[in-house]
């Protein structure tokens, strides 16, 4: 094996490695070293950079991170301070704040007639800066005109890339824990509160959940289920009000109201969490049986 094909090997491992920590976007050409730039000392006037020549007489590929033509320009001490750099963070909004853009959000959200709409308006809705690193609006998935409605948190990396909610192992999950209790996606209706994926699977931050609140309300409105299963803690917490944790909240009923009904949410727990901790599935079994007696009428 050749030194290059180590290199290309070493390279992929270490992609990888950054891919399973959940580094899948990149922000920016090169990588940063911000600590080093923290004590970085004074600039000096640059001499030209020249690439060093290797024993052999090839020039040796030089990792853009070490290369000083690579560098981030650093002010001068004592210069004025640079002016902070553009994001688009909110730039595409006409709402510049996220308070604005929650504003706005309800004010369009209002205005929808259909879920076929309210997609549509998400499609165009430039308010929130998961939008702008997500590779696909992920809308629902499953049957809007169902009784039930499952809630979940955010897209993943299967869902960003499909468009569709709960695709990936937790999505797996999901189906198996409803076919346990006769159900799948054509006897329930299925999305999230947040309806783009945060980068690297973060979790969304509360003013990325403030912002897309009004949609997942108005979601509601128009699939108008009788009973709303809420995955996970910041679903349960968003849709409820509750400020418990999912291990308090779950196997309880909450009431919701919209306009003069009133629509039941059941708290479970969020199939990610059953994945890393599979002894609480026993509480998941038990929420869900819970969920079926509700759908019979019994609970
Ligand atoms: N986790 C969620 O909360 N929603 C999805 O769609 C996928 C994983």
């Amino acid at each position: 094996m050749s030194h290059g094909d180590d290199r290309q090997r070493d390279l992929i491992a270490n992609l990888d490695f950054h891919v399973e920590a959940g580094l899948d976007l990149f922000l920016d050409e090169v990588p940063h070293d911000r600590f080093g730039e923290a004590d970085a000392p004074e600039p000096v006037q640059a001499a030209p950079v020249r690439a060093p020549v290797a024993p052999s007489g090839r020039t040796p590929v030089v990792h853009p991170a070490r290369d000083e033509s690579f560098r981030t320009e650093l002010p001068e001490r004592g210069a004025p301070p640079p002016p902070p750099p553009q994001t688009r963070t909110f730039g595409q909004s006409a709402a510049a704040k996220p308070g604005e853009a929650a504003g706005d959000a309800r004010a369009r959200a209002r205005d929808v007639a259909t879920l076929a709409e309210l997609e549509a308006l998400l499609a165009g809705f430039d308010g929130c800066p998961l939008k702008f690193t997500a590779k696909n609006l992920v809308f629902a998935d499953g049957n809007p005109d169902a009784k039930l409605m499952f809630i979940g948190e955010a897209p993943g990396a299967d869902e960003d890339r499909v468009g569709k909610p709960f695709m990936g192992r937790s999505g797996k999950l999901l189906d198996r824990m409803m076919a346990a209790v006769g159900l799948d996606r054509t006897s329930a209706y299925v999305t999230n509160i947040v309806p783009w994926r945060p980068p690297g699977n973060r979790n969304p931050t509360p003013q990325e959940v403030a912002i897309c609140k009004p949609f997942i309300e108005r979601q509601i409105e128009l699939a108008a289920p009788d009973l709303i299963v809420c995955l996970g803690s910041p679903s349960t917490q968003a849709i409820t009000g509750t400020k418990d944790g999912i291990l308090k909240a779950r196997g309880r009923f909450y009431p919701y109201r919209v306009g003069d009904r009133e629509i039941r949410v059941l708290a479970t727990l969020h199939p990610a969490y059953l994945l890393r901790q599979p002894l609480q599935k026993r509480l998941a079994w038990r929420d869900f049986r819970t969920l079926r007696a509700a759908l019979d009428g019994k609970a």
